[in-house]
């Protein structure tokens, strides 16, 4: 009942979201601590002192959501808080909460003190978020027992625990489920130096040696983001074993980088034709999201998610009310690199 929602991921170089496989690797390279996770300093202070002064008072601490793009640690963030707090961590997400009685057998087995990690909450169904309300607020649910005239409610009251809550989308999210959560945190990009530490972190967990020029190289292809840039020092590990006796040098990175066809900022195939395809057929725009994707034979949504957040974070796009935009800078980069 708790597990995953398992989706079928098409596996490009940019997508951020991590396919099954790429998950168990992930894992190996999750920091457990807050400590040891880099970069977003503001929210891992914020964090520290929400989670010491639970711990002082001996409660579960408030309900927390966290939103942000993919792969930026908001998974890696809910078990880091879990794991400072000492607490259990049970994992479920929107979609796999298919009916009430699930969410009931879950929340109803939640100990004191217990972590219930949410992923994908704007993915739940509203009968099942009208239930998450007086478990959140009062830690009591309400069921229904027996039909018709006879039905009534029953209130079971549930140990205090915390949800935390994870998001790609947070106007997806009903305002009464908002403001049910005592703290939101927004996990930003990363910065570039912060990234090159995640590189440099994980290529000692993975024994892999790189020198400043191979990790200055990746870091900047990485958009900012951590789950891509473990990737990419994934793919030019893979690289350096087949073609160079394992040795990573910036030669041996920037060919791999040029077989999987992401260019000296990151960019994709994807990313490429988007851009190009905004340009081409729409004169730069504005042109409508749906109007891009059946030009681009994309998924609305992996535009939205995936794409076009690094896109607008470079100034290569813009969002207007009539739609997308490219920029100048879009225009020089494509010509550049062609
Ligand atoms: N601040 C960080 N420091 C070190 N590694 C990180 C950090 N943030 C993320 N990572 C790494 O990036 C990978 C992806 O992070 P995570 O799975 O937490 O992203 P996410 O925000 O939950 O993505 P999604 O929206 O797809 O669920 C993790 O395996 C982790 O190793
Ligand atoms: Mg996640």
């Amino acid at each position: 009942m708790i597990e995953r929602e398992e989706r079928e991921i098409p596996e490009t170089v940019v997508n951020t979201q991590a396919p099954t496989e790429e998950r168990e690797f992930e894992v190996g390279l999750r920091p457990q601590t807050l400590q040891d996770f880099v970069g977003q300093e503001d929210i891992k202070e914020n964090l520290s002192i929400f989670i010491e002064a639970a711990k002082k008072r001996g409660e579960a601490p408030e309900h927390v959501m966290l939103y942000g793009n993919p792969g930026l640690g908001k998974t890696t963030l809910a078990h880091i808080i879990a794991n400072e707090m000492g607490s259990q961590i049970r994992i479920t997400s929107g979609p796999a909460l298919e009916r009430v009685g699930d969410l009931a057998a879950i929340l109803s087995n939640m100990g004191r003190g217990d972590v219930l990690f949410i992923d994908e909450i704007h993915r739940m169904n509203k009968t099942i978020e009208e239930v998450l309300y007086p478990a959140m607020e009062d830690f009591a649910l309400d069921i229904i027992v027996g039909k018709g005239p006879t039905a009534r409610t029953l209130r079971l009251n549930l140990e205090r625990f915390t949800i935390i809550g994870a998001t790609t989308r947070l106007s997806l999210l009903s305002s009464p489920l908002r403001d049910r959560f005592g703290v939101t945190h927004h996990l930003n990009f990363y910065e570039e130096a912060d990234i090159s530490r995640i590189i440099s972190r994980s290529a000692k967990l993975l024994n892999v040696e790189l020198d400043g020029d191979a990790m200055d190289l990746l870091s900047r292809r990485s958009r900012r983001t951590p789950r891509i840039a473990n990737r990419l020092l994934r793919r030019v590990r893979d690289f350096a074993d087949v073609r160079a006796q394992g040795r990573i040098s910036p030669q041996v990175c920037e060919d791999a980088m040029k077989m999987l066809h992401v260019d000296h900022l990151g960019l994709d195939q994807t990313d490429r034709r988007i851009l190009q395809t905004i340009i081409e057929k729409f004169n730069g725009g504005p042109v409508g999201l749906s109007t891009i994707a059946a030009a681009t034979q994309e998924e609305m949504e992996t535009i939205e998610d995936v794409h076009e957040p690094f896109l607008i974070q470079i100034g290569f796009l813009t969002r207007t009310p009539r739609g997308r935009m490219v920029t100048e800078h879009a225009y020089t980069h494509l010509k550049l690199e062609e």
